[in-house]
């Protein structure tokens, strides 16, 4: 008994199977009912009392060798089949698709890199808004058709609480919580009351400038100007200011670029004018610099803001203000190369 005991641990540990059908076959002849490991338990009523003890141990680690075997090869079929699913190293590499910036951050961001090299810091506010920062202290005296100029979202419920239309609303801001010299730029976004079309959305972007300090005079906002449109246009580019209204500002102005679409020959884009509009300014007005608690007889300042998506149209052309909100990957991924 002990021999065959011997002979089948010899067996049982050398098993090796091709496949599954093969291994079960092997657990059949072991460890099946009929196998031949049952057969030794039941041949062991007939050993002797004094060998069954020994005989005994010697049968149960025969059969956990055994299972333990079968267990093991099982195993190794289960990991190796499951590797030939999974890996398939002829295969090319998934691709990782990179997210693009989308082209009104880029120009923003270029509109602000452009005046940080001239001092620009950065500051936000709020876009729901109250009246006085939107415009009672920007000089909007109440029922003033200038409030026209700008369709405004208001609640229903409290006419005091509304969406900025503009981001002047953050010169009041900083203007009364900091003391001059303040030069700082305000992206953000903006929103009018307009049918939604391929030229005008119910909101859009701004980059507003102001810079308040002793003795600024107009001559300095031009120069500003003149430098921003050069870096952002190329330095073909010529300005003009032509003289223009806004409640906030004393005198105002709008200014144009000569068209960077056809070198300002004329072209559908300017109405054959070779002139784009690009922004509003003007030098800050008295009233707006003692309303934020500004001595006006010591400081003076100038003020612009302009429309990133215009920005945006004149570098790429796009047709369709809408295309910028849609969130077609197609469309958008086009511009980070550019840049
Ligand atoms: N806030 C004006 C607008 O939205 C633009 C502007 C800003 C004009 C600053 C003058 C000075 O049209």
């Amino acid at each position: 008994m002990k021999n065959k005991i011997d002979e089948l641990l010899n067996e049982v540990n050398n098993l090796a199977a091709k496949n599954l059908d093969e291994l079960e076959n092997l657990r059949i002849k072991y460890l099946s009912k009929k196998g031949e490991i049952s057969n030794l338990f039941n041949d062991f009523r007939n050993v002797a009392n004094e060998e069954k003890r020994e005989v005994g141990q010697l049968l149960n680690e025969l059969k956990n060798a055994a299972q333990d075997k079968i267990n093991e090869l099982k195993n190794s079929f289960d990991s190796s089949s499951a590797d030939q699913q999974k890996t398939d190293l002829s295969l090319t590499a998934d691709p990782i698709k990179l997210g693009t910036r989308h082209p009104l951050s880029l120009v923003k961001n270029e509109i602000i890199d452009i005046f940080a090299r001239i001092g620009f810091g950065i500051a936000e506010g709020p876009e729901i808004e109250d009246d006085w920062h939107v415009f009672g202290a920007l000089n909007f005296p109440p029922e003033h058709p200038a409030r026209d100029m700008q369709d405004t979202f208001f609640i229903e419920q409290n006419p005091d609480v509304l969406l900025r239309t503009h981001t002047s609303s953050v010169q009041s801001r900083v203007m009364a919580n900091q003391k001059p010299p303040i030069r700082l730029l305000f992206p953000g976004r903006v929103y009018r009351n307009e049918a939604i079309s391929y030229r005008a959305h119910c909101f859009f972007h701004q980059v507003e400038g102001l810079y308040i300090d002793k003795n600024v005079s107009f001559a300095d906002l031009k120069q500003a100007l003149m430098y921003f449109a050069k870096e952002m246009f190329g330095a073909e580019t010529d300005i003009r200011l032509r003289p223009s209204y806004f409640p906030f500002t004393e005198p105002s102005a709008e200014m144009d670029i000569s068209c960077n679409i056809c070198g300002g020959k004329g072209c559908p884009f300017c109405k054959h004018t070779g002139w784009v509009e690009i922004l509003g300014c003007g030098m800050v007005d008295p009233n707006v610099l003692e309303n934020c608690g500004i001595d006006s007889k010591v400081y003076s300042g100038f003020a612009f803001g302009m429309g990133v998506e215009r920005i945006t149209n004149l570098k790429f052309q796009v047709k369709d203000l809408r295309l910028f909100s849609e969130n077609d990957v197609r469309f958008l991924e086009q511009f980070e190369s550019a840049y």
